[in-house]
């Protein structure tokens, strides 16, 4: 199987779980684990923050940042495609007490104008006061879009203007780094807290980090302990996110040519891939265009040995190139893809267990 389905899917490499069997550990909870320690302030020094908390998820990480940052009662605004927004199970709405307002977007990126409009009129009686502005970048639901640092500048300005305080989910912030060679800090910085995964195309086996001002992370890291995520000798784990961000940062445009080299070849078999979408290390290729239902045509892929998930918008299926994805595979995958979408229908059984966007 070529399993192109999502980066979280990467097994751990060898090299990593040397650096895993080697970690000095201690109780992380009591703020004894060195490599735990050594994670957060190299993360801190990474997303232009005074310090960071690290945690098992980036969900974990989205919420606490949003917990630290509102009070219940409080509005949030990004787009309707967003993790946050769609994938996180309403937790704004359950840890938090929060009131989300979706901006419509083509690819989960906005601009000053929308930002302005969602505001809700400061001191209104009646209204939810607008408090949060969050940006995901790089975008899941948008197909793996890059926010570029002046897209980011102009709605944080306009944010700020009306008040607001900033979160960044930085789930897959390095392959933005990556892909417009801006510095990680750069983008933190605009943010009052930012999150980074280590278990998505950094290919840690699980782990995130939260970034922010030392005020906020100290009240981060009493939601972590009251959320039941401070952990004991997690320095185990903490050395698989040291080691990813030695090894695994750069090579992540391996996995940005690869989509393109994907995207590329699906295209000279005539298949619906637009081009201008792939900007990291997600394809997007549209079954609707096909004439073909997206469940229909994720079961002809996994006959044929291709395993694709479903983008966020409908009909439209996605490709995600990672670290245990190689050239040849995507070779091969130029071979299949097309012959499963133009092959015999499936028999139900095989879009049984269709696969999520995560
Ligand atoms: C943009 C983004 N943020 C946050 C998350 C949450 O990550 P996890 O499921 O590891 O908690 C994901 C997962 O896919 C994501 O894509």
């Amino acid at each position: 199987m070529i399993d192109l389905r999502t980066d979280t899917l990467t097994q751990p490499t060898p090299g990593m779980r040397r650096a895993i069997a080697e970690a000095v550990v201690g109780d992380e909870q009591k703020r004894e684990d060195p490599t735990v320690i050594a994670l957060e302030e190299r993360g801190a020094e990474l997303l232009g923050h005074e310090e960071a908390v690290f945690l098992p998820t980036a969900t974990m990480a989205n919420q606490i940042a949003l917990r630290v940052l509102s009070e219940p009662g409080d509005e949030v605004v990004g787009d309707g495609l967003a993790h946050i927004f769609r994938y996180e199970l309403g937790g704004p709405a359950v840890h938090s007490g929060l009131v989300l307002k979706a901006l419509e977007t083509p690819d989960g990126r906005f601009t000053p104008a929308q930002v302005r409009a969602a505001v809700n009129p400061p001191g209104d009686m009646h209204m939810a006061p607008t408090r949060v502005l969050c940006v995901e970048n790089t975008h899941n639901g948008g197909g793996g879009r890059v926010w570029m640092l002046e897209q980011v500048r102009a709605v944080a300005a306009e944010g700020r203007r009306h008040g607001l305080v900033l979160h960044l989910d930085g789930a897959r912030l390095l392959n933005a780094v990556v892909a417009s060679g801006t510095p990680a800090a750069a983008y933190g910085r605009e943010f009052d807290t930012a999150t980074l995964c280590l278990s998505k195309g950094l290919g840690c086996p699980l782990g995130a980090l939260v970034a922010g001002s030392r005020e906020r992370m100290a009240k981060a890291r009493r939601l972590k302990h009251l959320f039941g995520g401070a952990m004991r000798q997690a320095g185990m784990v903490a050395a698989a996110g040291l080691y990813a961000l030695d090894h695994h940062v750069e090579r992540l445009a391996d996995d940005h040519a690869n989509a393109r080299r994907l995207a590329e070849g699906l295209v000279d078999a005539g298949l619906p891939v637009d081009l201008a979408q792939v900007e990291t290390n997600f394809v997007q290729l549209d079954a609707g265009a096909l004439g073909l239902d997206a469940d229909d045509a994720i079961g002809r892929l996994r006959a044929q040995g291709v395993l694709l998930s479903f983008a966020a918008r409908d009909g439209v299926l996605r490709a995600v190139t990672h670290l245990d994805v190689s050239v040849d595979d995507v070779d091969e995958a130029i071979e299949l893809i097309p012959r499963a979408l133009s092959g015999a229908a499936p028999t139900a059984d095989l879009a049984a267990d269709a696969p999520t966007p995560f």
